[in-house]
């Protein structure tokens, strides 16, 4: 069964083809970080613009890297929240105009689903339960996943995302957007104890706050000063870093044993860190957990997630209407 992925959700204009669930076709992904890096974040407007003009080139060319033709499409899945409404309206109506003219079937498909799924692309293993943790630049929570569609939230970040604090710190230290990557590189050359950020445990929840541990980056900053920085941002990067991750593995191991489920998912740009996927691989072995990650490539936002999650809703008769509408608010 081929599905068309569309997101638009966020800064990445991405159309994918995969087949039955895991096999990608192609992943085309249009990227406007150089559109928003001088703006040191992304400016919604201008997000809904450029998507407006890549949608047709990307969609056009993932069809065309499957070798295939509209008519051998079994569904359309498109991501219609959460994420900017801007830019989530631009890949809805184009796909409701797609399945309008063509007949195919429109699925919908929530962002963080797409992301959850995306542990599972180019390997076909997918056994329940499982927890999933989200770590991206909106969103860090973790989730029970009993069944495909069947979700419980077991924690959330109650201020900034783990990937909206990196990109915060990296602001801060003028390394430029998004920030998650450039703080990843400057990290493995620093000394992650140098600095004693804090880590906010918040005992007895698997909910987690990452807005303490920016205004600490702040105030050393500030305390040290602006010039001292270019000689310390590798320390700073890397304590910085290794706070973050503490507390995203901690808590994956407190749901773990909380929920008794050896089986965990990774997904969402954050997951792409290199620190965070080895300290996850390590806590797994040592917990007898089966960790499940995306290759780095499909960590950040893509549209073969998409198609993912797609398929498994196709292959329960759950299709759109063409009346749907993108949500900027959207819960799993
Ligand atoms: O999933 P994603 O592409 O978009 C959202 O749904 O938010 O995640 C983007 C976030 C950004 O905050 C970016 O800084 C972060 O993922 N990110 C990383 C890395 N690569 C991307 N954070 C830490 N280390 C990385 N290597
Ligand atoms: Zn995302």
């Amino acid at each position: 069964m081929l599905i068309l992925g569309i997101d638009t959700s966020c800064d990445d204009t991405s159309a994918s083809v995969v087949e039955d669930g895991t096999t990608i076709l192609s992943n085309s992904i249009s990227n406007q970080s150089e559109i928003h890096r001088k703006y040191g974040g992304i400016v919604p407007e201008l997000a809904s613009r450029r998507h407006i003009e890549m949608i047709w080139p990307v969609v056009d060319e993932s069809l065309k890297t499957a070798g295939i033709q509209w008519k051998d499409l079994s569904g359309i899945a498109v991501c219609y929240g959460p994420g900017l409404i801007g830019s989530l309206l631009v890949g809805c109506s184009f796909a409701k105009a797609l399945c309008y003219s063509t007949g195919i079937p429109l699925i919908a498909v929530n962002h963080l689903e797409g992301h959850v799924f995306s542990a599972f692309l180019e390997k076909n293993r997918l056994s329940f339960p499982f927890i999933s943790l989200i770590v991206s630049g909106g969103h860090t929570c973790l989730y029970q996943i009993d069944d495909f569609g069947v979700y419980r939230e077991l924690g959330r970040t109650r201020d900034d995302a783990a990937g909206e604090a990196y990109d915060k710190v990296s602001k801060l230290l003028g390394l430029g957007y998004p920030g998650g990557p450039v703080i990843d590189q400057l990290a493995s050359r620093g000394n992650p104890k140098a600095i004693d950020f804090p880590r906010a445990y918040l005992p007895d929840s698997l909910d987690f706050s990452f807005s303490g541990l920016k205004t600490a980056v702040l105030n050393f900053v500030k305390q040290q000063g602006v010039a001292n920085m270019e000689q310390r941002k590798h320390d700073i990067a890397a304590s910085f870093q290794a706070a973050v991750v503490d507390v995203l593995v901690r808590k994956t191991e407190w749901a773990i044993k909380k929920m008794c489920i050896g089986r965990v998912t990774l997904s969402g740009g954050v997951a792409a860190n290199s620190e965070l996927r080895k300290r996850m691989k390590e806590m797994g072995k040592e917990r007898e957990a089966e960790i499940s990650m995306p290759a780095v490539s499909l960590c950040t936002d893509n549209a073969a997630m998409i198609a993912a999650a797609g398929y498994y809703h196709l292959k329960k008769g759950d299709v759109a209407g063409l009346d749907l509408n993108p949500h900027a608010y959207l819960p799993l």
